[in-house]
């Protein structure tokens, strides 16, 4: 897995992104400077279930699959992002294993400005805590057995 910054292109890129799309062109101007992009090759494991985790990453490009005791639970793809259950939960290790199942692309976020992005705008909120709770839920679910 490799970090780099964001580039020129940050703002427009994170344009396309339906958790970003509610920010203002200044807004998202100032995201683009303080962003990490993280790439991942095929088959690459992204979080690791039951270590604790420190970052927040929504895809912009590539597929990447969910696993739990090593049954995979879900498939996630541009837009979707993953990484927040461990950082509401603060202390909780990740709840699950994310692989690339092809060569990946996200924008990656630190606990921290995870957090302050969702206290300061609540559209982004709304939305991460949307996904934990449906997260929490299945994951309940599939623990009860049922
Ligand atoms: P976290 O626990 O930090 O790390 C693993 C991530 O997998 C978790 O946050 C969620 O983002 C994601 N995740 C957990 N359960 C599911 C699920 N049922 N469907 C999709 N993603 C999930």
């Amino acid at each position: 897995m490799h970090h780099t910054s964001l580039g020129r292109d940050g703002p427009e890129r994170l344009a396309a992104i339906k958790l970003f799309a509610e920010l203002s062109g200044g807004q998202r101007q100032m995201l683009a400077r303080l962003l990490d992009e993280l790439t991942a090759d095929l088959g690459e494991q992204v979080v690791r279930e039951g270590e604790f985790g420190h970052e927040f990453l929504v895809i912009e490009q590539g597929t990447a699959d969910v696993f739990q005791n090593g049954e995979r639970i879900n498939t996630l793809g541009p837009g979707d992002f993953f990484g927040e259950m461990a950082i509401l939960e603060d202390g909780v290790p990740r709840s699950a294993t994310v692989i690339a199942t092809t060569p990946l692309r996200a924008i990656a976020l630190t606990a921290r400005f995870m957090r302050e992005m969702r206290d300061r705008w609540p559209s982004i909120g709304e939305q991460i805590d949307h996904a934990a709770a449906v997260h929490r839920e299945s994951d309940a679910r599939r623990a009860a057995g049922s």
